[in-house]
């Protein structure tokens, strides 16, 4: 994946990053798309030790220093946890009982169906991740992350007056955004047959590629198999005519063929 990436063209349009692959061995997967949503600024290369956007203020500087002190460090998380969970219940994201829900269901032998035991994780992935000290590698993460999603859409989209029409705007955006790019890149007859998600976390991208694109095949990928396992015990519960194909793989090695998706899509992942 990196090294598609790394051949191909890149424009910047409103808030997404589009990558456009052009193969040398011709077929039917020439024009593939590949679309990544970006949420902040441009990307910086080099190790930074902070993004250059994060500033050096007396704040910045007084809450690294708070964070350092590890006790004070375990009490802020809990804290800012409790206002994160607060605010998204105030919205009508019922975080707390979306949470319940699959802690309790039979995600765990999902979990066990879905992994891949030889995976090998970057240093990155092995670092706590949102105040998971787990990372995405935790049932309470992964449990979250519905909930965490909708809400981020509303931080996103102030001004939206529903959870829904902030997800309708973003969501919106994102699926307007493959769609031009595919039929200024590929025609009108190109049909969307294949779709990779990369990223894909609980799947909640990869159904809207799912249901925007019901003929195709949609495959999701992530890294966390806890993440993969709640995507896929949701999945199971729905009757759709092509069920979403989950793979638990680095998106930068996925073990899968080459040229064989018509869209690749990376929705909210860092680059
Ligand atoms: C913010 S979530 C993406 C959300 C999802 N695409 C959506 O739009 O709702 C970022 C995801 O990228 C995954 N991830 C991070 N590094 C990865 C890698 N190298 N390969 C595959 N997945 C990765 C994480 O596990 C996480 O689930």
């Amino acid at each position: 994946m990196a090294a598609i990436l790394g051949r191909a063209g890149t424009t910047a349009t409103g808030g997404f990053r589009r990558h456009h692959q052009e193969t040398s061995r011709g077929g039917r997967r020439r024009d593939a798309v590949v679309v990544a949503a970006v949420t902040g600024a441009a990307p910086q290369e080099g190790s930074l030790e902070r993004p250059a956007w994060s500033g050096e203020t007396p704040v910045s500087r007084l809450v690294a220093a708070l964070i350092a002190f590890k006790p004070l460090y375990s009490l802020m998380k809990l804290a800012s946890r409790e206002v994160i969970i607060r605010t998204a219940e105030k919205s009508n994201i019922p975080w707390r009982e979306m949470t319940r829900k699959v802690l309790e269901s039979d995600v765990y032998e999902v979990f066990e169906r879905i992994r891949d035991p030889n995976i090998i994780y970057p240093d990155y992935y092995l670092s706590p991740f949102h105040a998971y000290d787990e990372g995405n590698l935790s049932w309470l993460a992964a449990a979250e992350a519905e909930a965490a999603t909708l809400s981020i859409a509303k931080r996103a989209i102030p001004e939206a007056t529903s959870i829904e029409e902030a997800n309708q705007i973003v969501r919106g955006n994102w699926m307007n955004a493959i769609e031009e790019h595919h039929l200024k890149y590929s025609g009108e007859n190109c049909q969307i047959n294949d779709i990779l998600d990369i990223g894909c976390s609980v799947g909640v991208s990869t159904r809207y590629l799912a249901e925007r694109f019901p003929s195709a095949k949609a495959v999701g990928l992530d890294l966390s198999p806890y993440f993969l396992a709640v995507a896929a015990q949701k999945e199971e519960q729905l009757c759709r005519q092509n069920p979403i194909r989950w793979v638990n793989a680095n998106g930068e090695a996925t073990g899968l063929p080459p040229n064989s998706f018509d869209v690749v899509s990376l929705a909210y992942v860092h680059l």
